[in-house]
Formats: structure tokens, sequence, C-alpha cells
């Protein structure tokens, strides 16, 4: 079962009392670090609270943003729709598509998972990706 409570002021969203993501300062600062300079058409992997997909969807050069997620009760705790964003319920590793820029963030935990985030890059055509293992906290 999903839940969102507030820790310290920040919302955190667990899985049966497990962590899955949080909205704090310091990932909002990663998220316009990473992605500030998206455009076009872009794909974000890994729906959580949102953070990314708000983020994203108010930068004037994107034009459309698909975000996939394979948790129904995740899509449904979602708020309002931001303009431009699309939800697609469905397994990243199940999907392919050509991107202008991807941003990649379907771990709670990104400890040595450098090769699957690789893996999951490679599966989508797009001249810019990101994905948190390989760059979270540089
Ligand atoms: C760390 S959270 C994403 C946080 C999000 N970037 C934000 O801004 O709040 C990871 C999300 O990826 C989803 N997820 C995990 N594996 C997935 C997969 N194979 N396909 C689609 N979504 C997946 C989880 O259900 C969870 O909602």
């Amino acid at each position: 079962m999903i839940s969102i409570r507030e820790v310290n002021g920040n919302r955190v969203m667990e899985r049966d009392g497990q962590f899955v993501c949080c909205d704090t300062p310091v990932m909002r600062a990663y998220f316009e670090r990473q992605v500030g300079e998206f455009h076009g058409r872009v794909l974000t992997t890994g729906l959580g609270l949102g953070v990314a997909l708000s983020f994203l969807c108010a930068l004037p050069a994107v034009e459309s943003v698909d975000c996939v997620e394979q948790d129904l009760e995740v899509l449904c705790a979602y708020g309002e729709l931001p303009e431009k964003a699309s939800l697609i319920l469905a397994d990243a590793w199940e999907l392919q598509g050509e991107y202008d820029c991807c941003f990649h963030d379907i771990w709670s935990d990104y400890e040595g998972k450098e090769a699957e985030a690789s893996r999951l890059e490679a599966r989508f055509g797009a001249p810019l990706q990101v994905s948190l293992p390989k760059t979270f906290g540089r």
C-alpha cells in the first residue's frame, strides 16, 4: 500500500512502510541541475511524488513529457496532471521510444545500479539522458 506522509516538513512516499522517494530541497536542486536544460519531447521513468514531472513540465523549452509508472496506486496518488504531461501505466523495461531527452528515476536505492541504469538508457533513443545512479550527489 502506498502512503505519503510529512517528515520534517518534507513529503515522503512509502510502499508498505518502505521508502520510495521524497520531496526535499536537495532533490529539487538536483533535478534542476540535471534536467534544467531539457527540451523537446521528454520521457521520465518513475513518477513517485511527481516532483521531476512537475519541474520538467514547467520548463519552457519542453514540449511534452511522457511519464512511465508501473504502480497504479502511485498514479492514483498523483494530483492534477500538469499541461504537457501524459502518464503511462507500464513497466519501463517493456517500453522503447525516441525522445530528445530522458530522465530515468525508477530506483529508491541507487547503490550499485549503474549497469542497470545504462541498460535502461539504451532502450530509448535520446541524445540527452540522465539517470540518478550515475549522477546523484556529484
Ligand atoms: C524514486 S521514485 C521516483 C521519484 C520521482 N522522480 C519524483 O520526482 O518524485 C521511483 C518510482 O519508480 C517506479 N518504478 C519502479 N520500477 C519501475 C519500472 N520498472 N517501470 C516504471 N516505474 C517503475 C516506482 O513505483 C516509483 O514510483
